[in-house]
């Protein structure tokens, strides 16, 4: 059993303690925000704000899951800087054995080695590679299913500064049941930005031919089934729909888009796979502009705020933007998520909120169906009768052909 710090104990950060305690390792989560501590509670593990973690002693390995936004396309890693600042002249410093550090932040390629590792030396005094260890070790887990996706990795990422480094972050997986990788750290840190690029290249390439097909009659849903039996297509993140959202695809893309202007090569499939994103939602808004007319006044259901189902975070959800486009045509807004609905109120205060779907449809003069909650799927034809008209948009696939009839996907 070996103590480890998670300094940000976000998404990431409470997957990877979590995961590692399970592990049968001691586990101390260290966040800036007070609130997170407070609601991890200290049940079987330590929590510690940033500036008491100096106390800590005998640590193994620091894990640093911290948030790396982008702003204009560019990423920010001033929260990570900042945390990797503190850590360098506090905890590092005061650890009087060798322990690592290890990057779980998705950074772009030679951001540890031009800029953490620097700044960790800088402030600890101390030398990467003689004193201590580092690792860039990214993560790939999927939202909603983020501690299942820890413990059963398709494969662990182990980008070392030097055999030491990886030999101890290997030892700590040693218990997994996956393929370690194990490179330098830029490859590592581009692993993670190619992965989550394919990803989202896949999502809005069906969004592609999902469009295409609508026009042409078809429906996507044959068509991606057949080519996910092909082995070198794969089944997954073939859903055609409203888009993608999330905190991480967007982000990534632009990231790795920006990265590679700023070395003089332009990323064009990355920069198409944006732009489509960016105008998928719209496709459910024009839909319902060709069977409503004017949305003023009208009353419209939204069953589904989260980016996709299992989860409560909203961030750059499809949902948002249908929103703000329906609010600004002067439409009545009511919404049900079954988890998200406390983080929209922060976003849209002024729409309305229902306890379940069958509310939310009462006397709507349409509905949107935007998350992929299983619950949606048992919804029946009467949960409908209750609507001023019945236009039923589905931009999930998530409602049952078999209970409901008379509803329209967005490309399909
Ligand atoms: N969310 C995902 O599904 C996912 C998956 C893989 C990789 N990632 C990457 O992992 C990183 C973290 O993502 P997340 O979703 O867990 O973010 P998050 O916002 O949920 O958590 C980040 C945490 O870091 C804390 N923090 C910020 N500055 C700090 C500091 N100086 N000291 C201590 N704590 C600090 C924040 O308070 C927050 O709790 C990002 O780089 C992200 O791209 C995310």
């Amino acid at each position: 059993m070996e103590k480890l710090v998670v300094i940000g104990s976000g998404v990431v950060g409470q997957a990877t303690g979590k995961g590692f305690i399970a592990m049968g390792h001691e586990v101390v989560f260290c966040d800036i925000n007070p609130e997170t501590l407070a609601k991890l509670g200290s049940q079987g593990h330590k929590v510690c704000p940033p500036e008491l973690l100096e106390q800590e002693q005998g640590i193994k390995a620091f894990f640093l899951p911290i948030s790396t936004p982008t702003v204009d396309g560019k990423i920010q890693l001033g929260f990570l800087k900042g945390a990797v600042a503190n850590l360098g002249m506090g905890a590092l410093k005061k650890n009087n054995d060798y322990c690592i550090v290890v990057v779980r932040s998705t950074v772009p390629p030679n951001t540890t080695e031009g800029s953490l590792i620097p700044l960790l030396e800088k402030y600890s005094g101390k030398k990467a590679g003689k004193d201590f260890g580092v690792c860039m070790n990214p993560e790939f887990l999927r939202e909603g299913r983020a501690l299942e996706d820890f413990i059963n990795p398709d494969r662990i990422v182990i980008g070392e500064y030097d055999k030491r480094s990886g030999d101890r972050l290997a030892e700590l997986y040693s218990g997994f049941n996956a393929p370690i990788i194990r490179t330098n750290i830029k490859t590592a840190e581009m692993i993670k930005y190619a992965s989550n690029a394919f990803l989202a290249t896949k999502i809005s390439f069906v969004n592609e031919i999902g469009n295409l097909c609508k026009k042409l009659g078809i429906d996507v849903y044959d068509v991606t089934n057949a080519m996910g039996l092909d082995k070198r297509i794969a089944p997954h993140f073939l859903q055609a729909g409203v888009g993608f959202g999330g905190s991480c695809f967007r982000k990534d893309v632009e990231a790795l888009t920006h990265k590679s202007k700023s070395v003089n090569n332009e990323a064009r499939v990355l920069s198409a796979v944006l732009d489509v994103n960016a105008l998928q939602p719209m496709k459910i808004i024009d839909m319902l502009g060709q069977k409503l007319g004017d949305f003023n006044k009208k009353r419209v259901a939204i069953l589904g705020l989260a980016f996709k189902d299992n989860t409560d975070d909203v961030r750059d959800s499809p949902s948002i933007s249908i929103i703000r486009n329906l609010v600004d045509q002067g439409a009545d807004i009511v919404c049900y998520d079954p988890k998200a609905e406390n983080n929209m109120k922060k976003l849209f205060p002024q729409i309305a909120y229902a306890e379940s779907a069958v509310d939310a449809i009462k006397n709507a003069d349409a509905c949107l169906v935007l998350t992929a909650w299983k619950e949606f799927g048992k919804l029946k034809d009467q949960d409908f009768d209750s609507m001023r008209q019945r236009i039923i948009i589905e931009g999930r696939r998530v409602l049952d052909r078999t209970k409901v009839r008379d509803f329209e996907g967005v490309c399909w």
